[in-house]
């Protein structure tokens, strides 16, 4: 059951616009989402609204799957420095009370996890908003983060969001709007993206035929998000994982390759190899600020 925690969420009705507020709880005891105009969205029963209704994407969300191995392999721990990272670099950004965090992309909600834990132990007051395109993944971010509102939306539309409310924008391997990200960040707020850079897991993936990270990809990024951002802070993060081989394969099927990756062939290809896989993650943290100050 969805909880509205934070009634100033700036929401937008994804149909005219209008600020969405939280409606009353339907016969079934949950809560729905309803504009002015009369247009509402009920939360599913796995804890999220789904903004899309109505609207066909042609996007190949991550499936049940994908997204299972993501969420068994994370929660073993093995990406804890790099959450570390991310909530050391949004926790200052998050002064204003409530703070509102938007995580992009946020798949099972492993780093929004991290990063309400670490504000909650700093005492911050957060409301936060978890949005992606997989149904699969928002019901496992749904239950992980209860305290967050979880949005079915594609990043590539206009975000249901109002402009200037938003305080800090997480985009932990997801794809980035920047028009939108700079619309709905405040301005004094920050864009946080993480990035794998090249060589990240290079060992395995030449195993197991995970997609090598090219080599410019680092640089690539702020020509990208130019010119809504500016690159404020770049810092890597990189460590040794020790591996075994079923965990290599869900790390190969959780990634991008996962879509066109056969789980068999994977560990058809690990055959062989030690029962312990060395490797290095590499990953690097880009912290924006919005080019221009947003109209207010
Ligand atoms: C590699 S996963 C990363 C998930 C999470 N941030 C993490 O690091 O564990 C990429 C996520 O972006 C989501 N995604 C991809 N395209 C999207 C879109 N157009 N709109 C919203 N979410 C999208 C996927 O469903 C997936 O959950
Ligand atoms: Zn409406």
């Amino acid at each position: 059951m969805v909880r509205m925690p934070f009634p100033s969420l700036p929401l937008l009705c994804p149909v005219c616009s209008e600020p969405l507020e939280l409606a009353r709880a339907n016969p079934s005891g949950q809560g729905g989402l309803a504009c002015g105009s009369g247009h509402s969205f009920d939360a599913a029963r796995q804890g999220y609204f789904n903004l899309l209704v109505g609207k066909g994407t042609a996007f190949e969300a991550d499936t049940a799957e994908m997204v299972d191995a993501r969420f068994n392999f994370l929660g073993h721990g093995h990406y804890r420095p790099l959450a570390d990272a991310v909530a050391a670099a949004v926790v200052p950004h998050l002064a204003r009370e409530p703070a509102v965090v938007l995580d992009s992309g946020t798949g099972t909600g492993h780093y929004l996890r991290v990063v309400l834990d670490a504000a909650a132990a700093e005492g911050l007051n957060v409301a936060a908003l978890g949005l992606d395109i997989s149904k699969f993944a928002l019901r496992r971010a749904a239950r992980l983060n209860p305290e967050a509102l979880h949005l079915a939306w594609d990043v590539w539309q206009a975000l249901p969001l109002a402009g200037n409310s938003v305080d800090v924008v997480t985009v932990v391997f997801a794809p980035r709007n920047a028009p939108e990200f700079a619309r709905v960040l405040r301005p004094t707020g920050r864009l946080l993206v993480v990035t794998p850079r090249h060589g990240h897991l290079a060992s395995i993936a030449r195993i197991t035929g995970m997609l090598a990270i090219e080599e410019d990809k680092d640089s690539r990024l702020a020509g990208a998000m130019a010119p809504h951002f500016i690159v404020e802070e770049a810092r890597d993060v990189g460590f040794p994982l020790s591996l075994t081989r079923q965990e290599a394969a869900g790390l190969a099927y959780m990634g991008p390759a996962g879509h066109h990756l056969d789980p068999a062939a994977i560990t058809g290809r690990l055959e062989g190899q030690p029962e312990t896989l060395q490797t290095e993650a590499r990953f690097r943290l880009t912290v924006f600020r919005p080019a221009t100050p947003q109209p207010a």
